[in-house]
């Protein structure tokens, strides 16, 4: 077959170089990282090794397939690649008894197969031989975010030791970005330390007073080696670079067994990180792993009534009116609301503002907050006109958390999480259902009834219902549909049954709609052509519009053709600027600093969407993670959506929520700069190597601004004031310790963490 010869000889000068590069030693490792071919469609026979790939492209297997001509490409396709696996890598190895297969991560399903026989699938090894079906891609959560690490016994006799090996992959991407996308891909033959299982994340930081308490789990997954070494922990604090805390623990575990280490230190109150080390055998190198240490910023909002939120909304006229006014302090407070336009009505216990409004205006009303500690009075301006979102919208999405796996319970749960943690006291308003409520698009049950009225999934059995539970909290629903006949997760979507389904959802109390491009794409010539995206949002906009409730409208279709140049044209009172995010720094910088562009188009009633926060406990799943970001990378993460006027979407679990997560997102200094009603997106006025400054004008004159280290390495700092437009001598104030920090003339000077900020704001004189 063209191509082999060079093919082998590139390997052979891949481990010629792993060789040098580890100092002599034999080589155990064969790369895969590049060298593979690829194919969409479907086809059992792209599994045989004697298949005839000659005619297939070649693909990287370094980022995904849709930044390599196939931007809107879902569903199958295939990667091939040959090699040569050399029994030298057994000769070489300290133990020799089976083969590895790393494979990267993969968005979103897999099989496996070697030499035409399917040997792993979504993680799992098959071990028996087993005829392939495709039921591995009809699951309601995905892998993509997972690496792929397959091993077979080195005695198998699928494996052509020192002879030609087809390795082929098939793949399903239900939507969004798909293919092997990132990680270490290669064959290679464990070393001892290969067996040392660790798991530094399923152990939470236990608070224990002013300490956390950690325990990491070790295990051995052999059958016949002991492992025999030494784990040493160092905590260090990334500011003052001490360290904090050192324990060295040698490690004895046996065949099959686990065993814990666990330590305690101090809560930092600066980013902090801990390093392990894992020394396991002499030949080969000692495994490193860190993780960030949360550390809390923000004071508690303390007993005293505040009353906090955006202070001016916006509803139409005759429509069912509702606003819970957001208050910390100790409960009972008593709620007071002077000059509510007529058809309002206060509940004074609960704060909750409903009726609905005859006459379109702009009301001033004066809320009072009070306890036995006190008293808080603020100005509320309800704008009864033709907008809502006049500030970006504050709320929580399951499909960070329980992709497709959501029930109504989950969401139920969620709105309880809102009351319960006080989330609502900080202006958290809406729950929004994402896709995975609507009855399968290829299922036998009817989709619809006889009349065409969408119908809700057992998940959901009773969405009505649902919706007057979470309006008597004060909060709002929220839903999910597409233009296309199916939604992303293969669900039934809203094609031709535009307004109908806006009826429904109004039936269901819906306050906000989500509505997502999805399959409507296959209707389409060309996926950026803005005269082929208009309609089908302009049309459920005027389904929306034909209704007597107020729908906030939220467009999601990537990005596509420039949607902030008119999106708001369509009646959208937000946009995706960009594709799915994830918990992973690269993917949060890309989204997050990339949001220049598009800024001048937000503003009250329209705003630019960066995608959902990846806070907390996620997973698009029923398995869920804690985010992979660290405490750094989160206090960015909200800093600079917050700067971006970003929409607020938590995506997390919200019943299981730790101290971290929640101080991080009911600050209200950092809220009120997402909120502000000037609605005037950050853009840059900084941008070196490993440096950015986003400034952010507020409606009080004021000037926002977040110092973000993009770098992998801590950074000192000196920020030249004027480049702000700060020319006087000025109060600025630490906006996540909510304290002033002095007065400045010409500079400010800070240390920040690895992918750390400094988020600030000047104060008035
Ligand atoms: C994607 C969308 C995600 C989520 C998903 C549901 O297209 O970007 O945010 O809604 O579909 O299937």
């Amino acid at each position: 077959m063209r191509g082999t010869v060079s093919f082998y000889l590139f390997l052979s000068f891949a481990v010629a170089l792993t060789a040098c590069g580890e100092g002599g030693r034999q080589p155990d490792q064969l790369d895969l990282q590049s060298g593979w071919r690829f194919q969409t469609g479907d086809d059992l026979a792209y599994a045989r090794a004697d298949f005839d790939d000659s005619g297939w492209g070649e693909i990287a297997v370094d980022q995904t397939w849709n930044r390599q001509g196939l931007p809107e490409y879902a569903g199958f396709a295939w990667y091939r690649i040959k090699v040569m696996i050399p029994s030298s890598l057994k000769a070489n190895a300290v133990l020799a008894d089976s083969l590895v297969l790393n494979l990267g991560r993969i968005d979103d399903f897999d099989q496996v197969f070697l030499n035409g026989r399917l040997i792993g699938e979504n993680l799992n090894n098959i071990r028996q031989p087993t005829e392939p079906t495709t039921a591995f891609k009809d699951l309601n959560y995905s892998f993509w975010h997972l690496n792929r690490r397959y091993t077979l016994p080195s005695n198998d006799s699928t494996i052509n030791w020192d002879g030609e090996n087809m390795i082929a992959v098939r793949v399903y991407d239900w939507g969004g970005l798909g293919g092997i996308y990132s990680g270490d891909l290669n064959i290679r033959i464990p070393r001892e330390s290969d067996y040392l299982t660790v798991d530094i994340r399923s152990g939470e930081f236990e608070s224990e007073g002013d300490r956390f308490k950690k325990r990491i789990k070790l295990g051995n997954s052999s059958s016949g080696y002991d492992i025999d070494g030494e784990c040493e922990i160092r905590v260090v604090n990334n500011i003052t670079e001490e360290v904090v805390f050192r324990q060295k623990t040698p490690l004895r575990i046996s065949p099959a067994q686990e065993r814990e280490v666990s330590f305690s230190i101090d809560k930092p109150r600066e980013s902090t990180t801990i390093h392990y080390q894992f020394a396991v055998d002499a030949a080969s190198d000692a495994r490193l792993l860190s993780e960030g240490v949360p550390y809390i910023l923000t004071p508690s909002p303390g007993e005293k009534p505040r009353i906090n939120g955006a202070l001016i909304y916006g509803q139409r006229a005759k429509r069912p009116f509702l606003y819970r006014i957001a208050a910390t302090g100790e409960r009972p407070l008593a709620f007071a609301a002077a000059g509510l336009p007529a058809g309002l009505e206060l509940n004074t216990e609960s704060g909750i503002i409903t009726g609905s409004v005859e006459t379109a205006g702009s009301y001033e009303v004066k809320l009072t907050a009070a306890n036995r500690h006190g008293s808080d009075q603020k100005t509320l301006e309800i704008v009864i006109g033709d907008q809502l979102a006049l500030t970006p919208p504050l709320g929580w999405n399951s499909w960070n958390c329980w992709g497709l796996s959501i029930t109504q319970e989950q969401v139920y749960a969620a709105a309880r999480s809102f009351i319960d943690l006080g989330l609502a006291d900080h202006g958290w308003t809406f729950v929004n259902i994402d896709d995975g409520w609507e009855i399968k698009g290829d299922s036998e049950a009817p989709q619809r009834t006889p009349g065409g009225e969408i119908l809700t999934n057992e998940k959901f059995p009773d969405m009505r219902k649902l919706g007057e539970q979470i309006h008597a909290l004060g909060l709002k629903l929220g839903i999910y549909s597409s233009p296309g006949d199916l939604t992303c997760g293969g669900y039934t979507g809203s094609y031709q049954h535009e307004q109908q389904d806006a009826r429904t959802f109004a039936e269901w109390g819906v306050d906000y709609l989500k509505y997502d491009l999805c399959s409507y794409r296959n209707l389409m010539t060309d996926q950026n052509a803005v005269e082929e995206l208009l309609p089908p949002y302009q049309l459920m906009q005027e389904a929306l519009s034909r209704i007597d409730r107020d729908i906030v409208y939220s467009i999601c279709e990537y990005g596509n053709g420039r949607v902030w140049e008119w999106g708001e044209s369509v009646g959208g009172n937000l946009w995706r600027t960009t594709g799915d995010i994830w918990d992973d720094w690269d993917r949060l910088y890309q989204i997050g600093f990339g949001q220049v562009e598009a800024a001048e188009y937000a503003g009250p009633g329209h705003w630019n969407d960066p995608d959902m926060l990846v806070l907390g406990w996620i997973g698009w799943g029923p398995d869920l993670h804690q985010t992979l970001l660290t405490p750094d990378e989160q206090y960015t993460h909200v800093s600079l959506w917050a700067l971006l006027s970003a929409p607020l979407l938590l995506g997390n679990d919200l019943t299981r929520m730790d101290d971290f997560t929640l101080n991080l997102i009911t600050n209200d200094e950092v809220l009120a700069i997402d909120q502000d009603r000037l609605g005037r997106q950050a853009i840059p006025v900084i941008r070196t190597e490993n440096i950015e400054v986003w400034r952010k004008e507020l409606a009080d004159g004021s000037i926002a601004f977040g110092i973000f280290n993009i770098g992998d390495n801590r950074r000192e700092y000196n920020l030249d004031l004027s480049l702000l437009g700060i020319e006087a001598e000025v109060t600025l104030r630490d906006v996540w310790r909510q304290q002033d920090v002095g007065r400045y003339r010409k500079s400010f000077g800070m240390t920040l963490p690895a992918h750390g900020v400094v988020l600030m704001r000047t104060v008035g004189e």
